[in-house]
């Protein structure tokens, strides 16, 4: 449904967006995961045509975003990362203006489809209320009905959980996988993966411009969190023993660090979990008293650590 390849952006000098390519597929909720200053917005803005590509293009449902931004226009609903004010405007008022802005002239059409609108996002309720006077979650919620009000086959939604608290943004999440049921794809931006772990289905993670990471997030978790981080603990009583007993792991097929202190020593292991048993043998054949062993998966936030530098360009 989007098809992206070789996209760059540059102002100036500097590369803003550098080669970016990947590809989403419809009814998807595609992640778009970078930190601070990692191009997400200026991508974001390239894909909506509000933003000439210098090299490189988009397709969104097989149109190209250089040569008919005006088809783009009507198959995307985008939600940018701030909104307007608008004074002395009700949530009604707003979403028929923006109604009327989209061409839906037939009063009775426009009625029911502002009504299905604001039913979906649960707005019915303060319908009469002024725009300005909403709170952010609010805001959110008629900022996701008015991107809505044409039927769009792509959402685009530029970090619109943030600011949001813990109650509105599971709201929203559900309110995103009820989209997605209705056949809508879904690129949604954010700089914290954990947080749209659960919804997600494939992503990109990108840092100063280029794609670090793309691909279904199951199979990217599942091959970082291949690492495992083994915890034992030895009753040990001399320095000699422990050093013996280190040496003795760091030998081994799989093992990529060894660090002790005192009795307790932690490995990374990128083994099978079937095989860790294996790594304790030659322990036990010199008795070393192995009293407890525990292991840990990496998070997803560690992953999203482990991939990118934390770097702000
Ligand atoms: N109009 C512009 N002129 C010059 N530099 C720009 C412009 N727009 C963006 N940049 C630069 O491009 C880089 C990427 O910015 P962008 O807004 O796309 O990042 P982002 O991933 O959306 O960040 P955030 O998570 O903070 O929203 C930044 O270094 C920014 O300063
Ligand atoms: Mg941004």
């Amino acid at each position: 449904m989007i098809r992206v390849r070789n996209l760059t952006k540059k102002f100036n000098k500097f590369c803003a967006v550098d080669k970016l390519s990947f590809d989403v597929d419809s009814s998807e909720i595609f992640g778009f995961i970078g930190p601070n200053g990692a191009g997400k917005t200026t991508t974001i803005r390239m894909l909506v045509t509000l933003l000439e590509p210098d090299e490189g293009t988009a397709w969104i449902d097989g149109f190209c975003v250089r040569r008919y931004p005006e088809k783009v226009r009507h198959v995307i609903g985008y939600m940018p990362d701030y909104y307007g004010v608008y004074d002395g405007v009700t949530v009604q008022e707003y979403l028929d203006f923006f109604a009327r802005s989209y061409r839906i002239y037939q009063r009775r059409q426009r009625r029911t489809i502002i009504e299905d609108c604001m039913a979906l996002t649960d707005l019915g309720k303060i319908r009469n209320k002024l725009v300005s006077t909403l709170s952010k979650g609010m805001k959110q919620r008629l900022c996701l009905a008015k991107t809505l009000l044409h039927d769009p086959k792509v959402l685009v939604l530029d970090e619109p959980a943030a600011g949001l608290d813990p109650r509105a943004r599971v709201e929203f999440r559900s309110l995103l996988k009820e989209l997605r049921d209705m056949g809508k794809t879904i690129f949604i931006s954010s700089h914290i993966l954990t947080e749209l772990s659960d919804i997600v289905t494939s992503l990109v993670i990108v840092e100063k411009g280029k794609g670090v990471v793309n691909g279904k997030l199951d199979d990217i978790s599942q091959a970082l969190s291949k690492n495992v981080n083994l915890n034992i603990k030895l009753e040990l009583h001399t320095p000699e023993r422990v050093a013996e007993s280190i040496h003795l792991l760091e030998g081994q097929d799989n093992v990529h660090s060894v660090k002790g202190d005192g009795k307790l020593i932690d490995i990374e292991y990128g083994g099978e979990q079937g095989e860790i048993y294996k790594l304790m043998k030659p322990l036990l054949e010199v008795d070393v008293p192995i009293v407890e062993l525990s292991s840990s998966t990496h998070n997803l936030e560690e992953i999203f650590m482990q991939l990118t530098q934390g770097e702000v360009s």
